[in-house]
Formats: structure tokens, sequence, C-alpha cells
């Protein structure tokens, strides 16, 4: 079973289970925390599911699109380790990897 970590913006740690295929901002929604909106649904299309993914996982996650990369831009909070969460469908090898909720824009 693969887990991975999610961080509130409270600083709350929630270990959440990963299923393969399964987007991280879907994970983080069915984890009841209804804090990250992400209002388009995972169509890539609102940024409202920004995270930040800790650096242990670079070079590990799928590329950043164009569009991911545009709309990350529209963010006042952009950081190196920035991504949008529905961007990310979760895989086995994705344990212990630490989700940390950015503020909201
Ligand atoms: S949920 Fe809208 S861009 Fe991710």
């Amino acid at each position: 079973m693969s887990t991975f970590t999610v961080i509130t913006r409270a600083g709350q740690v929630v270990p959440v289970e990963g299923r393969n295929g399964v987007s991280v901002m879907e994970h983080i929604r069915d984890a009841g925390l209804d804090e990250l909106l992400a209002l388009c649904g995972g169509c890539c299309s609102c940024a409202t599911c920004h995270v930040y993914v800790d650096d242990g996982m670079n070079g590990r996650l799928p590329a950043l699109s164009i569009d991911e990369d545009e709309l990350l831009d529209s963010s006042d909070h952009r950081r190196e380790q920035s991504r949008l969460s529905c961007q990310i469908p979760f895989k086995p090898e994705f344990e212990g990897m630490i989700v940390t909720l950015a503020p909201e824009d």
C-alpha cells in the first residue's frame, strides 16, 4: 500500500492512501480537505489545486505541460516546487511524497 502526506495551510499533517492513476487533487478532496478548491474539476483551467511537491520528487513527476505552466504563472505564490495537483496521477512509486497546499490566490 503506497501512502503520501498532505500538509494543509494550517500545518496539519494528513496521511493519504494512494490509488494508482487517481490524481493527487482527487486524493486531497477525497480526504475531506475542502480548502483545495479545485474549481474546474481537474481539467487544467483554474489553478485552484495549486500545491508544492517536496524536492525528493524532482524528476519523478509527469512533465509540466504548457497549460499548467501558464496557469501556475498566474499565481502570486508560485515556487520551484509548484504543481497543479490535478495534473499528477498517483503512482505507487510516489510512496512518501509530501504535498503542501499552496496559499489561496
Ligand atoms: S482543478 Fe483546476 S487546474 Fe487543477
